[in-house]
């Protein structure tokens, strides 16, 4: 009997090679400088860490690192990439559906992975997010957008759902906004190549 994961990712993770590769996501000097803070003062939560390249990265910036991911194989390689720079993130397997955290965080961050909320989920997620951001903390979140005239990733998992243009703005009508943005942009993930639409936005709890 095959295995079954809800995500493809538990199976992309489990080599020695970096499906993500190990260079960090550019918005992330961005995210540091709009805290404006000594990164050793300044909590992060990645929200999907994947295989870690980003929380690594801040973790060595300073910054105190919690990241999550729902596959097993992600949050082993990412212990891994931390141990191997020699640096600490608070690693653990959750669901982004039900994630639950007493902390609170001056960033907290999410690339490639909010589409993975179940819709009833989408509104109390974003409620969560305001809980866990500090006063002046600075949140980054980007999600694949529908477009009629660009097909369906290969790689495209069951459970993640294509947003409508715009929708993700709609949850920081009380935050300072620092950065929206809507692009098209080329992916070889997979070997194949394909286009994504993606919305992000990067603001501030005030
Ligand atoms: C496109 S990848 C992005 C990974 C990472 N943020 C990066 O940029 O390298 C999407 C990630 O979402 C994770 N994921 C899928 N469903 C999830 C869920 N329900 N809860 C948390 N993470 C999930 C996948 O395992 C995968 O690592």
């Amino acid at each position: 009997m095959s295995e079954y994961f809800r995500t493809q990712y538990e199976k992309c993770y489990e080599g020695d090679e970096y499906y993500w590769g190990t260079e960090p996501a550019s918005f992330l000097d961005d995210l540091l400088s709009a805290v404006n803070r000594d990164p050793s003062e300044v909590s992060v939560l990645d929200i999907g860490c994947g295989e870690g390249k980003d929380a690594v990265y801040m973790a060595g910036k300073g910054c105190r690192v919690t990241a999550f991911d729902l596959t097993e194989s992600g949050i082993r390689k990412t212990k891994k990439l931390a141990e191997n720079v020699g640096v600490n993130v608070n690693a653990f397997v959750a669901d982004i559906n039900d994630f639950e955290t007493d902390e609170k965080f001056d960033i907290v961050y999410s690339t490639g992975t909010i589409q993975y909320l179940f819709e009833e989920n989408i509104a109390p997620f974003f409620e969560k997010i305001s809980k866990i951001t500090n006063i002046g903390g600075i949140v980054y979140f980007n999600v694949f957008v529908d477009k009629t005239f660009l097909e369906l990733p290969p790689d495209w998992d069951k459970e993640e759902k294509m947003w409508k243009t715009g929708a993700l703005f709609t949850y920081f009508g009380n935050w300072k906004i620092h950065m929206i943005k809507e692009s098209i942009f080329e992916d070889n993930s997979g070997g194949v190549k394909h286009y994504h639409c993606m919305d992000s936005v990067m603001a501030e709890r005030v």
